[in-house]
C-alpha cells in the first residue's frame, strides 16, 4: 500500500491553502507543510463539519433537559463516550471527558492524591511531559508523598534497571509515559505493571503521544488509568480523556464541584453521582459532545 499524500492533504482545510499569507515566514506561493502534530494535530474537514452540524442541529446542554434537542445532545455525548471506550478496548463507564491531557493528569493527582498519606510513594520518570511531573510535585507539597524517578537510558527510553529499588511496598502509583513526547520511544510497560501490581500499586499510562497511532488495548497493557488528549488526535481543543478502572474511579472523591456531578444537594450536604459523571462537573464544550 502506498501513502497517498495528496489524498491525505485534501482532508485538511489548513493544508489546502487556507493558511497562505497569514503565517509569519510562510511563503504564500507554497502549500503549508506542518510538522508539529505531536504538539497539536491539524483537524480534518470531517471534524469541522461535525462541530458545525452539532452547533446548527443539536446544540443544547447535555443531561439537563427533558426535551428532544437536549436528549439528542446527551445521546451524542454518550455515543462519544462509547466510541472512546471501543478505541481503548475498555469499559466506557471508565471514560471521563476532561478539557485535555493536562486536566486528566491533574484529576488523578488530586482525586487519587486525596487517598494518600505522607510517606506514600509515587514513581514517575525523567522522560515525562511537565503535565505528568508538576501535579505530583504539587501533591508532594500538599500531602508529603515521596516522588521517585525512573532514569532515561542512553537510547532515550525508560531505564528499567532500578525497577526493584523504585517500586517498593510504599509505592501507591506508577505514572509514566506510554510514548515519550521528547524521544518518541514507546515504553515497555509490562515489567512496570507487573512490579506495581505485585505491591498493590496502581499504574497510570500517559497516552497523549501514543493513542494517535492506533487503537490502544488498555486491558492488555494492564493500566489502571490511561490519559489521552483530543487535539493531538485530529480533534478540536478542549477535550481529553481519563480512562480509569470503574471500581477505582468509584472509590475516588470528586475533583471539581458543580452541576452534573451531584446526586442530591441540600444546604447541609451533597452526595455525588457515580463515575464517570462524578468527574464531569459543568457544561462540556462542543469538542466533548462530538467526541
Ligand atoms: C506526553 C504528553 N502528556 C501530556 C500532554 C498534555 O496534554 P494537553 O495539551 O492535552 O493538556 C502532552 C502535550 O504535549 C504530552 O505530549
Amino acid at each position: 500500500m502506498t501513502f497517498d499524500a495528496a489524498a491525505v492533504r485534501a482532508e485538511f482545510p489548513m493544508l489546502n491553502g487556507h493558511a497562505s499569507g497569514h503565517m509569519a515566514g510562510h511563503r504564500g506561493d507554497q502549500p503549508l507543510h506542518y510538522l508539529d502534530s505531536a504538539a497539536m494535530a491539524q483537524v480534518p474537514g470531517a471534524v469541522i463539519d461535525a462541530i458545525t452540524r452539532h452547533e446548527t442541529t443539536t446544540r443544547a446542554n447535555v443531561r439537563r433537559g427533558v426535551y428532544g434537542l437536549a436528549e439528542r445532545a446527551t445521546e451524542a455525548y454518550e455515543d462519544a463516550r462509547r466510541a472512546v471506550g471501543r478505541y481503548l478496548h475498555a469499559d466506557p463507564e471508565g471514560v471521563v471527558f476532561t478539557p485535555g491531557g493536562t486536566a486528566a493528569l491533574n484529576l488523578v493527582a488530586t482525586a487519587f492524591g486525596e487517598t494518600l498519606d505522607a510517606g506514600d510513594e509515587i514513581v514517575i520518570s525523567e522522560l515525562e511531559h511537565h503535565s505528568n511531573i508538576v501535579p505530583w510535585q504539587m501533591l508532594r507539597e500538599r500531602r508529603g508523598v515521596v516522588v521517585k524517578w525512573f532514569p532515561v537510558s542512553d537510547e532515550g527510553r525508560l531505564d528499567l534497571a532500578p525497577l526493584g529499588n523504585l517500586i517498593t511496598k510504599k509505592c501507591k502509583l506508577v505514572s509514566v509515559t506510554h510514548a515519550s513526547n521528547v524521544t518518541g520511544a514507546v515504553s515497555f510497560v509490562s515489567p512496570i505493571v507487573g512490579a506495581a501490581h505485585a505491591v498493590g500499586a496502581k499504574v497510570l499510562l500517559d497516552g497523549c503521544q501514543a493513542a494517535i497511532h492506533g487503537p490502544v488495548d488498555v486491558p492488555a497493557l494492564g493500566a489502571d488509568f490511561y490519559v489521552t488528549s483530543g487535539h493531538k488526535m485530529f480533534g478540536p481543543t478542549g477535550v481529553g480523556v481519563l480512562w480509569g478502572r470503574p471500581e477505582l474511579l468509584a472509590a475516588l472523591p470528586p475533583f471539581l464541584g458543580g452541576g452534573e456531578m451531584i446526586e442530591r444537594v441540600t444546604m447541609e450536604r451533597t452526595t455525588y453521582a457515580d463515575p464517570p459523571r462524578r468527574f464531569e462537573a459543568g457544561t462540556p464544550p462542543v469538542s466533548q459532545v462530538i467526541g
